[in-house]
Parts: C-alpha cells; structure tokens; sequence
C-alpha cells in the first residue's frame, strides 16, 4: 500500500482513537457497493402511491416528487452560502448559478403539468387530493425566506406600513401567501392554512430566524462594493429572481388556468384560494432583489407577461 496513504490513514483514525488495524480488517468484510443500493432506488421508486385508478395521477405524483427533490438541491446551496465562513465573489455566483440552473429546470419542465396530463381525467383524480395544495410544500417556503429578507415576503397591500423590525410572530401572519387563505376582515384562516401552520409554523419561524441575517439578498449586500457590481452577478442575481418570481410563477398560474379555468369558469381550487387573483405576479409582487430593478421595471412588475 502507498506509504502516504497508510500515515494518513493512521493518523486521521489516531486523532478519533481509533485503532487503524481493526478498520482495515473490517474492510476484508465490507460488501462493495452497487448503484441501487447507493442511489437508493428501490427506496425512491416505492414513494409513488396513486389514489385513484387515473393513470395521469402518475404524471402528477412523480412530478410533484421530481420539483421537492429539485428544491432539496436548491435549499443545499442555499445553505452553503449562508454558513459559507468568508464569502468570496467567485463561491457566491458559482452557487447563485446552481441555484438558478434548477429553477430554470423547474420552469421549462411545467409544461409536464400544464401539456402533460389528460385534463378530464385531472379534473376526476384532483377531487381525492382535496384539500392538499401546493400551497402546502414547506420547502418552497423555505427557498423564499433564504432567498430574501421577510420583508420583500410580506403581502404587498403591507408591505410599506408594516415596521420592519416586527416581532417575527407579527411579520408571519402578514405574509404575502396568507392572503390564500385568510380572511383579513374576519382574520379567520381556511383549513389550508391552518393545518399547513399547525405542522411547519414553529420550524418556519426558527429558519425565518436564521436567514434573517443569512439570506442571499442581505448576504449579496454585505459583499465588498467591487464584488456587488459585478455585472456577471447582479445578471445572476436578477436572473435567479425573474425566473422564481415571474418565469415560475406564470408556468404555474397558466397551469392553472389550463385545468380549473373551462371555457372561461373557473373551478375552486382544491386548497380553496381565490387563485385566479392570488396567483398572478403583478398581484403578489414577489422580489427577492428589489434593489435590482429599475423603478421602471419594479411599476412593470408580473404586466406584460
Ligand atoms: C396541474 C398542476 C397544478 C395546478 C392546477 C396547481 C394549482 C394551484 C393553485 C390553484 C394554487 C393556489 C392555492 C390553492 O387554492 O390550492 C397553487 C399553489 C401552489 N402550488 Fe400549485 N398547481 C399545480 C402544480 C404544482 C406543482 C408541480 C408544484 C410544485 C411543487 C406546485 C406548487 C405550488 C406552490 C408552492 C403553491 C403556493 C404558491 C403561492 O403561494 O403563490 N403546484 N397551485
């Protein structure tokens, strides 16, 4: 065996205590490792359980699986540059480019949901997955709040009065995607809304914490001046943004349109919102970069998509 390798292997199980000998007698044992055992697949390929005997539902499923996977690989990144130590302009744009290569995925792929299901058979199988929604994926709303400050996510009609520095208890129940399924005369909250808070409210508040200081946007905005004007990464910042806030946005409210609007009747969604309203971006006005745009862009925001 190379020598280098023996002294380092030797020291590396020195400094846990660990005698290097019995490691290397155990691997006279191990099994070698094959693909499906690695990737997991029986595992993956056993998480797709219809409800109803539609094949399309399939599509629906495993598509819905693919986008919570695609999520997982964004909030990664997301991650290592909010825990990065020092943050150099290079790491930054290199994760920020990961991040926006997924959602351009996510975006040109929702012609799977809008083309890719038959929507007789959508309208039928919809009906058994009443009242979950999209609206229900935790790690969407786990990508908003590390991408941006609370701020920026707060509903739009509050966003100019609200204090800033409101207890974070405060600032989530004016969130832009309460209006999904609040009544703000009344305050009551639909049944999305409240079984969607009673599971991830407290974890959503402990993250919120966290990327308060730790968000791409405040993360941006704490690199030194010559790095923030790097043309190549305010392209990736504001690309990152457009596609999320705009390119998504708009596959997934034409999707919408597609099922639930019928010869110009719309049909309740099965989480219940007002979506024909809710879900357009001039009415949710979702920036994660605000300082990005111009003022021109900011008043043309979601008009002319
Ligand atoms: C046929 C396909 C789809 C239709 C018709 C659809 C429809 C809707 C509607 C009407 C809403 C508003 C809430 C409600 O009342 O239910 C919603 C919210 C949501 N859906 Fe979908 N959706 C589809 C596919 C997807 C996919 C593939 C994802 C990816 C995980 C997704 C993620 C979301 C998210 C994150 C929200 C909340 C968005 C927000 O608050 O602005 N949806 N969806």
């Amino acid at each position: 065996m190379n020598e280098e390798i023996t002294k380092q292997l030797k020291e590396k199980f020195d400094n846990i205590g660990q005698d290097l000998d019995v490691h290397l007698q155990g691997l006279l044992y191990s099994k070698p490792i094959n693909y499906w055992d690695y990737i997991q697949t029986d595992a993956l390929l056993d998480l797709q359980t219809q409800r109803t005997v539609l094949p399309d539902e399939m599509v629906f499923i495993m598509y819905h699986q693919i986008n919570e996977l695609l999520f997982k690989m964004i909030l990664w990144e997301i991650d290592q540059v909010a825990t990065a130590e020092s943050l150099t302009a290079d790491f930054f744009s290199t994760k920020l480019m990961r991040v926006s290569r997924y959602f351009d995925m996510l975006t040109s792929s929702f012609e799977i949901m809008r083309l890719g299901m038959d929507v007789e058979q959508y309208n039928k199988f919809r009906n058994t997955l009443t009242p979950a929604s999209g609206f229900q994926s935790a790690q969407y709303r786990k990508i908003e709040i590390s991408s941006t400050e609370l701020i920026n996510l707060i509903d739009n009609r509050f966003r100019a009065t609200i204090d800033r520095d409101t207890p974070f208890e405060h600032a989530f129940e004016h969130l832009y995607w309460q209006a999904a399924g609040k009544d703000y005369k009344t305050g009551k909250k639909s049944y999305l809304l409240t079984v969607f808070e009673e599971r991830y409210k407290e974890e959503f508040i402990r993250f919120a914490k966290f990327y308060n200081t730790n968000n791409l946007w405040t993360k941006f905005k704490e690199l030194p001046e010559a790095v923030r004007t790097n043309q190549d990464l305010v392209n990736a910042m504001r690309h990152y943004d457009y596609t999320v806030n705009i390119k998504w946005v708009m596959a997934h409210y034409n999707t919408a349109n597609h099922y639930l609007n019928i010869d110009g009747k719309t049909t309740e969604a099965t989480g219940g919102s007002e979506w024909v309203k809710y879900m357009h971006p001039k009415y949710q006005r979702r920036i994660f970069f605000p300082e990005l745009w111009s003022k021109q862009e900011l008043d043309e925001w979601g008009e002319n998509v």
